[in-house]
């Protein structure tokens, strides 16, 4: 298979068109068999319920080139159980585990030409979605959905890739205690649009977000969730209902217990702790593990001992074990690679 003629090492966090899309429509009470196509437009009522009310969901996941050549997925059972619990949340109906995942590899299949080379430094983003596709105009669920899967290369998500970069604490809440931080709902990212804006207005990449409740407890960013280091190298990373249960922060937590020995402390973060610990990074599917330099918190900053140029120690760990085991040079816990091709 010839690969596209792409510059894949400076490509950014970006929208690039694939060929080809999986797409499957819920109607009557049932999902049709699906297909892939190659229209990237959706066309829709006005009324639609994912344009009214925001009924919409998504996942976010990555096809890797490993080392040997093969093109392989990263836990995509996991992403179908998260989305399983997104659709129920939003009262949408599911779209079954199984199929999800086999809507993944079809979908990878396909745009196999879009899969960055080993050692580009991109990677094929998956993004699998769900939406109200008919017409409501009270305030209900819709009773069609269309279920698409498609696919885009990208580079970093931050611009200067695994440079440490500063974030500030944000005054504005992403989820409430009992509301849908936990799920992967399109409208807990309308709501943090003005405050990313307003963060990089001001100067910084990304907002801390604590708890709504007291805001005293670290929660997670507008896309990622915090993982911590203290100075005698534990790995702290917050406990909360209202965060989401990020795959790739489960999955550091193995990485640190099983493969680095590192103990792991999965707890409620205090802010005040922050000050404390040695390492800071954010993690997640898009942002791998991007390391945090600085946190401001309304002008008073705290610097992380692990400084503004590099990854601190035990994070460059994390990350190079975490894309070893994507990129198959380091041997995965059993399950954990899909194999498409
Ligand atoms: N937190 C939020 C709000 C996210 O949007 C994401 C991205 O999916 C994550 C955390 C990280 O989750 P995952 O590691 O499953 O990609
Ligand atoms: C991801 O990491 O896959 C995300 O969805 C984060 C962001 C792009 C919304």
């Amino acid at each position: 298979m010839e690969k596209k003629n792409i510059d894949w090492a400076n490509l950014g966090f970006n929208y690039l068109p694939t060929d080809k899309r999986f797409v499957a429509n819920y109607k009557d009470g049932a999902w049709d068999e699906g297909s892939l196509i190659s229209d990237a437009t959706v066309t829709m009522t006005e009324c639609a319920g994912v344009l009214q009310y925001a009924q919409t969901c998504f996942e976010g996941m990555k096809a890797y080139t490993t080392e040997d050549g093969h093109i392989v997925t990263f836990r995509p059972d996991l992403n179908a159980a998260r989305m399983e619990e997104s659709c129920k949340r939003l009262e949408m109906p599911v779209f079954p585990q199984d199929r999800f995942v086999d809507a993944v590899v079809k979908t990878v299949e396909a745009n196999e030409a879009y899969v960055p080379p080993y050692g580009s430094g991109a990677t094929l983003y998956i993004r699998p979605f769900m939406f109200g596709s008919d017409a409501v105009i009270g305030v209900k669920p819709s009773n069609e959905y269309q279920f698409r899967v498609f696919t885009t290369p990208v580079g970093p998500y931050f611009k200067g890739g695994v440079k440490p970069i500063t974030i500030r604490v944000c005054d504005f809440d992403r989820a409430a205690p009992h509301g849908t931080g936990h799920i992967k709902a399109g409208l807990n990212y309308a709501m943090s649009l003005y405050a990313i804006m307003d963060a990089h207005r001001q100067g910084f990449d990304e907002n801390m977000y604590l708890d709504a409740a007291t805001r005293t407890k670290v929660e997670e960013t507008g896309g990622a969730n915090f993982l911590f280091v203290t100075k005698d190298n534990k790995v702290v990373t917050p406990k909360s209902d209202s965060i989401l249960p990020s795959i790739t922060r489960r999955s550091l937590l193995v990485v640190a217990k099983d493969y680095l020995g590192l103990e792991v402390e999965e707890r409620e973060v205090y802010f005040d702790e922050v000050k404390d610990f040695a390492e800071c990074g954010l993690c997640g599917t898009a942002a791998v593990i991007s390391p945090v330099g600085k946190i401001v918190d309304h002008g008073k900053e705290i610097c992380m001992p692990s400084g503004m140029s590099e990854m601190g120690p035990v994070t460059k760990k994390l990350y190079e074990t975490l894309t070893g085991i994507q990129m198959g040079r380091i041997e995965a816990p059993e399950g954990w690679i899909k194999v498409i091709k």
